[in-house]
């Protein structure tokens, strides 16, 4: 059993830039604890067939073992000529989770193909006190590129071009990304919705 107050919330994630991100952005009443401040660092299993399903799992296993209010974020890449693919499968599509050959690996099956169309979507999962569970969605839509360009991001950014723009995000800067990707608009989401409760 774990005494954090209810003006904690709990973020499922190892990723110390995920943590700072939320921290950042969600109202001063409330804090972002972080894993690493419960000195919790046993891996969270993640074994699902959809984005909903692992990041239930993240924060149920996360809420089970705290039993305090707590959220949990899963994303991919879809692409449409690819029947949804790399999907949940996105960190390690090859087999490997190395960028550089999962980019390669998009790149050559999409050779010859015309519809590039694709979307990067997050999951939040967020499990309150009394254990009631909602979800936030945050998609960016966008189209795959010929080629791989561009240092900024991690991931697919090199070979993701978001709608309305020319460039890949790993050519434009953090701060467009930021402003337009799909962590940022479910953020936005779960943000609006925890400010609402206050
Ligand atoms: P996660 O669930 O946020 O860890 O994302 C799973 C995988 O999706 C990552 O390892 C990346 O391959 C891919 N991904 C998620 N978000 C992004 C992004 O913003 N840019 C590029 N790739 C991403």
């Amino acid at each position: 059993m774990n005494h954090l107050s209810a003006d904690k919330l709990l973020f499922a994630t190892h990723n110390p830039a995920k943590v700072s991100e939320l921290s950042r952005l969600v109202s001063p009443s409330k804090k972002i604890v972080s894993l690493a401040d419960l000195n919790y660092k046993d891996e969270i299993p993640e074994t699902g067939d959809t984005l909903e399903e692992n990041a239930l799992q993240k924060a149920q296993t996360i809420f089970k073992r705290f039993k305090i209010p707590c959220f949990s974020d899963d994303s991919g890449l879809f692409i449409e000529a690819l029947n949804g693919e790399p999907g949940v499968h996105s960190a390690h599509y090859s087999g490997k989770r190395d960028y550089r050959i999962n980019n390669q690996l998009v790149l050559e099956k999409l050779a010859g193909i015309t519809n590039r169309k694709a979307y990067f979507k997050t999951i939040f999962c967020l499990i309150e006190a009394d254990e009631k569970t909602t979800y936030f969605e945050g998609i960016v839509n966008g189209s795959i590129a010929e080629e791989s360009t561009g240092e900024n991001g991690f991931g697919y950014d090199p070979i993701f071009i978001p709608e309305g723009h020319t460039k890949t995000f790993g050519e434009l800067s953090a701060s467009v990304k930021k402003a337009l990707s799909h962590r940022a608009r479910a953020t936005e989401k779960l943000i609006q919705y925890l400010g609402a409760k206050e």
